[in-house]
């Protein structure tokens, strides 16, 4: 075996470039300016798990200094560097010196800044003021609200989405191909539905199933990614509209127990299954959609969850009677 096909696939699919980066296209335009210019505000990047925000910071990196990169870029992590004294030490390291080799400033990477505190933001917001000569920062975080508006004000700020579909479909194929692995049409949208646009959640699904099969369909997806087939969330949300409440309750024993799910895992796939059921009206759909947000905050909570689930399927019946 050669050494690469131990590697983990969400770095061996590291974007390396520019227009690899997919689904960020105002994104990648404006910061490839930046690039091109060797000039570059201080960022602030925004959005949820898995979209590219550490990826476009290491091809900016890697971009503007070349092999100097590793020399010239400083990843933090705001939430597991043990505050902000601990930053502010590294950071006045490395940002002491001017930048090796013939490049205006280096970078600094903080990632999960809305990890900190509003105190310690303000330290941050003025080590950033204190090191600008020789330094430009990216920060990152999942919410932008979260950051205190004297580091906004300071930043650039870009919202990284979800991928859309099309985006999505594009990387299983590019692996696809390079694994040799052979997906169906079926499986593809699975594969869709459970990574939510979250690409590092999509490739680490398709090395698991890959590690079973070089088939891979919807059902190996389902086992490896801890998710129910849509078809039994569905059928469990049909019982309880025709009032079988027993056989609902089974029903959600018998899928949880099948792909080892959590309560939290359940609600999002009933909440979502909820919309596609279309003999349902709206009116009796909003209720359901409800009841599932009341449930979902008193397990996070921590409230017993399978009480919990229980207590959503009598509510579904009641709905529906
Ligand atoms: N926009 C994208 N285009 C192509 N691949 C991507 C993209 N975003 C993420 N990936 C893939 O997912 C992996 C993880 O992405 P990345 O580390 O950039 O996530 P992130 O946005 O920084 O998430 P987190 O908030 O969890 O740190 C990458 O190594 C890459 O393989
Ligand atoms: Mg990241």
């Amino acid at each position: 075996m050669e050494p690469e096909d131990f590697a983990i696939w969400t770095e061996k699919y590291r974007p390396q470039d520019f227009d690899e980066v997919k689904g960020q296209d105002e994104i990648v335009k404006r910061v490839e300016a930046f690039v091109k210019k060797k000039n570059m505000p201080h960022l602030l990047f925004a959005g949820p798990a898995g979209v590219g925000k550490t990826t476009l910071s290491l091809v900016i990196a890697k971009k503007l200094f070349g092999s100097r990169w590793h020399e010239n870029f400083l990843e933090l992590n705001a939430s597991d560097e043990r505050g902000i004294d601990v930053i502010r030490v590294k950071v006045k390291d490395f940002a002491r010196t001017r930048a090796i080799g013939d490049f205006p400033f280096k970078i600094i990477y903080l990632d999960e800044c809305d990890a900190l505190t509003k105190d310690a933001q303000q330290a941050l917001r003025r080590t950033m003021e204190n090191y600008t000569q020789t330094c430009r920062f990216i920060l990152s975080c999942n919410y932008s609200s979260k950051i205190i508006d004297p580091i906004q004000s300071r930043c650039s700020v870009f919202r990284f989405k979800p991928l859309p579909k099309e985006d999505i479909h594009k990387i299983i194929e590019k692996i696809a191909k390079h694994e040799s692995l052979h997906i169906d049409a079926k499986a593809k949208e699975a594969l869709y539905e459970i990574s939510e646009g979250d690409c590092r959640k999509l490739e680490n699904i398709m090395q698991s199933s890959a590690a079973i099969k070089d088939k891979i369909t919807e059902d190996v997806i389902y086992s490896v990614a801890s998710a129910a087939e849509p078809k039994e969330i569905n059928d469990m949300l049909e019982l309880c509209i025709k009032g079988s409440f027993l056989n609902a309750k089974d029903k959600l024993l018998e899928t949880m127990l099948n792909h080892g799910l959590a309560g939290l895992d359940v609600i999002k796939q009933v909440q979502q299954q909820i919309w596609k059921i279309e003999k349902l009206d709206n009116r009796k759909k909003l209720e359901m959609i409800k009841e599932c947000g009341e449930a979902e905050f008193r397990m996070v909570e921590g409230s017993d969850e399978f009480i919990q689930l229980e207590a959503l399927l009598a509510k579904f019946v009641l709905i529906n009677s």
